[in-house]
């Protein structure tokens, strides 16, 4: 039976109390852990030492660091909610989680590089650490790692499994192609990035990772395909609504608390969903925002603040905030279109709704 009866409030007993997000992200970290260190240690020593550094286990001496932080681990949390949701034990989709938190840190490392990004979760990113090409390859051996592990998983699931991975890492990889060529695309008219390209290139490089951990655990716990596919598409809802905080975020966090760049997006003219939805809303601060965003050939700090102003007064961050309740309800709605077990649909709810209001 389901390893998340009752699991989080450590008695094994089935618990009433609503589980907070930081209980079952902490639960299901604690679960995966050996297996997540036992991966890393099959690199190569340098990529492993890199590897450790991204998951913030070491400095770049390779001693542990106070001041390292793993992530949030929603990926590998999504696995094992997956798993327990369809009524397995919790065991069977460590092997699936291991592989998307390695998939997700290789993503970060290459991402990193692409948006030129020099800070990741408080300290310099990887490739600023470590130089450019090793970064990379830290990243290459990552993602090798994490298709050998799942692959050589026990089960007669494993090659359901990979298949899944590999689609969503063909996903992952379209949705960053998107973001990136859509940083050359005009802020309005012919060739503007449109709604449902934007939702696209999301859904690619944010959905389709969460979705494919929540189906991972899934199939490696037995469950037919039908419910493995509705739970990839819970949390495809789910990565759109968390994109849609990343965005928020990118515009008017802390960096103190996010550990990222704020405005890095609007700098690059990233094309991202308050600034695209502040533009479709028309009205003076639109125009006002359309115009700087036409004429900006250099964004410097003050004008990618007073960009930020004209967003939120031209309501692209409420709107955003509201297109990320949207997903949220949908992927609600998704998880109620086949039986799944209650607790861990209760631990899942908690995940959504911690997820959605977070500052980091
Ligand atoms: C990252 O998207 C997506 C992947 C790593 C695949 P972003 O570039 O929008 O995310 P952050 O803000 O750097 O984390
Ligand atoms: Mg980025
Ligand atoms: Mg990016």
């Amino acid at each position: 039976m389901s390893g998340a009866s009752g699991a989080a409030d450590g008695t094994g007993a089935p618990s009433e109390r609503a589980p907070s997000a930081a209980d079952v992200l902490r639960r299901c970290r604690e679960l995966v852990r050996p297996a997540l260190v036992g991966a890393v240690g099959r690199l190569h020593p340098w990529t492993g030492e890199m590897a450790a550094y991204a998951l913030g286990w070491a400095d770049t001496a390779g001693t542990p660091d106070p001041g390292g932080s793993e992530g949030k681990g929603v990926r590998q949390a999504l696995a094992v909610l997956g798993a327990e949701a369809v009524g397995a034990d919790a065991a069977d989709a460590v092997p699936g989680a291991v592989a998307v938190e390695l998939v997700h840190t290789f993503s970060l490392l290459h991402d990193d590089i692409m948006d030129a990004d020099a800070l990741r979760r408080r300290r310099p990113a990887l490739w600023k650490a470590y130089g450019t090409g090793p970064a990379v390859l830290a990243g290459d051996a990552l993602l090798a790692r994490a298709v050998t592990g799942l692959a050589e998983a026990r089960g007669d699931r494993t090659a359901a499994a990979v298949r899944r991975l590999c689609a969503a890492l063909n996903d992952l990889v379209a949705g960053q192609a998107e973001d990136l060529r859509f940083e050359q695309r005009p802020w309005c008219g012919p060739g503007a990035v449109g709604p449902e390209q934007y939702r696209s290139m999301a859904e690619g490089k944010t959905g389709a990772l969460l979705g494919c951990a929540l189906a991972l655990g899934a199939v490696l716990g037995g469950a037919p395909e039908p419910t493995a596919t509705a739970l990839d598409r819970a949390g495809r809802h789910l990565g759109l609504a968390f994109q849609a905080v990343d965005d928020v975020l990118g515009i008017r966090g802390d960096p103190a608390t996010t550990g990222k760049p704020v405005r890095a997006d609007l700098r690059r003219g990233k094309k991202t969903h308050p600034v695209l939805a502040a533009l479709a809303g028309g009205g003076r601060a639109a125009r006002e925002l359309g115009t700087l965003l036409a004429c900006s050939r250099r964004t410097d700090d003050a004008t990618a603040e007073r960009i930020a102003a004209l967003v939120e007064e031209a309501g692209g961050l409420a709107a955003t905030r509201e297109e990320a309740r949207r997903h949220l309800d949908a992927a609600r709605a998704a998880l109620r279109t086949t039986p799944l077990t209650p607790a861990a649909v209760r631990e899942l709810d908690a995940l959504f709704t911690g997820l959605a209001d977070r500052v980091r």
